[in-house]
C-alpha cells in the first residue's frame, strides 16, 4: 500500500508516549476497524508485521522500579511482531511498527512503544505466533484524559524524556546549516522519533541524493535492539521526504550502518 504520508507527517510533532489510558472508553469501531486494516495492509516488508488485539491488555505489562511505570487500563494492544530469519528484522519491525503508530495517532488515539516490559508469554496467548517469529514490542492503544497524570509526568521526568538532541550532535559529514532543504526536513521528522529510554541512538550521513542511518553510539542494547530505534527514525526520514515531493527507497546496509534512504528525485530540490 502507498504511504498516507501527509497524515503521518501531520502528526509526527504530536505523538507522545502515553502510558495511562482511560478504561472505560472503548475505542470508537470506526477507528478500531481502521486500525486493524492498517495493521493487516502495511506490510512493507514481508519479515515485519502488526497485530491487534482489541481486549484489554491488563496482564501483557509489567511495572518496574525507576523512571518506567506499568502501562494502566488500555482497552487494545497491537504487536509488533518479526521473523527472526531476516537479517533486517529488527529495523524493519520498527519502521513497520512506526507507522502503525502514527495511524492511531492521526485517529486521535494513544500509544507507547514498549519492548522491554512487556509479557511475551501473555500476548502469545492471544496471538498467533509462529516458529522463527517473535514479539519484539506491544503498544498500548486507547484514550487517555488529555493531560499526563501526575504519576506519567514523573515517568517521564517531568518531560525530560521529551527532549531530543540537537541536529548538529546527529549529522554527520554535512554542515547542518547547508543541508539541502528536504534533507533537512526529513531529519527533523527523524530526531522526533520515539527510541527506547531516550536513547536516540542513530546517527545520520547525507549525501547528494541520500541518507544513510546509523548506529552512533557504542554500549549495550539493554534487550532492545537499536536497530529497532533505528527503523522507527527511518519511516519519519520517508514521511517528510515524501511530503517534502522526495521519493525513495531503502537500501540494507551491514552493521554498523543500518540502512541508506537513496533519494530519486532530489534535482532541482537543492536550496
Ligand atoms: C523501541 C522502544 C521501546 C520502548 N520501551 C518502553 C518500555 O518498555 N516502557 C516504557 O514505559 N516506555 C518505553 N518506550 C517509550 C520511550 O521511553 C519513549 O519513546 C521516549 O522516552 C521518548 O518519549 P516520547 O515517545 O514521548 O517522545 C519505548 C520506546 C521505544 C521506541
Amino acid at each position: 500500500m502507498e504511504i498516507p504520508f501527509s497524515r503521518w507527517y501531520s502528526v509526527v510533532p504530536k505523538r507522545r508516549s502515553r502510558r495511562h489510558f482511560d478504561p472505560n472508553r472503548p475505542i470508537e469501531s470506526g477507528s478500531l476497524a481502521a486500525l486493524d486494516r492498517m495493521c493487516r495492509e502495511f506490510r512493507p516488508f514481508p519479515h515485519a508485521r502488526s497485530y491487534l488485539v482489541s481486549e484489554p491488555a491488563k496482564d501483557v505489562f509489567k511495572g518496574v522500579a525507576g523512571g518506567y511505570g506499568k502501562v494502566r487500563g488500555a482497552p487494545a494492544f497491537i504487536a509488533f511482531i518479526g521473523d527472526m530469519r531476516a537479517p533486517s528484522v529488527q529495523e524493519e519491525v520498527g519502521y513497520t511498527g512506526e507507522g502503525i503508530i502514527l495511524e492511531a495517532t492521526a485517529l486521535g488515539l494513544n500509544t507507547c512503544w514498549v519492548a522491554g516490559f512487556f509479557r511475551p508469554e501473555t500476548v502469545a496467548s492471544l496471538v498467533e505466533i509462529k516458529d522463527n517469529e517473535r514479539v519484539l514490542a506491544v503498544t498500548p492503544v486507547g484514550y487517555t484524559s488529555g493531560f499526563e497524570s501526575l504519576a506519567e509526568r514523573l515517568m517521564t521526568g517531568f518531560g525530560l524524556t521529551h527532549r531530543r538532541f540537537s541536529l548538529s550532535k546527529l549529522v554527520s559529514r554535512w554542515p547542518v546549516d547547508n543541508l539541502p532543504e528536504w534533507a533537512k526536513v526529513s531529519l527533523e521528522a527523524a530526531r522526533l522519533a520515539p527510541s527506547a529510554v531516550n536513547r536516540q541512538p542513530w546517527g545520520f550521513d547525507v549525501d547528494g541524493s541520500g541518507i544513510t542511518v546509523f548506529v552512533r553510539t557504542s554500549g549495550p542494547e539493554f534487550n532492545v535492539a537499536k536497530r529497532l530505534d533505528c527503523g522507527i527514525a527511518m519511516l519519519h526520514i520517508e514521511v517528510a521526504a515524501s511530503n517534502f515531493g522526495i521519493q525513495g527507497a531503502w537500501e540494507p546496509l551491514e552493521a554498523p550502518r543500518v540502512s541508506r534512504f537513496v533519494a530519486a528525485n532530489t534535482q532541482g530540490s537543492q536550496k
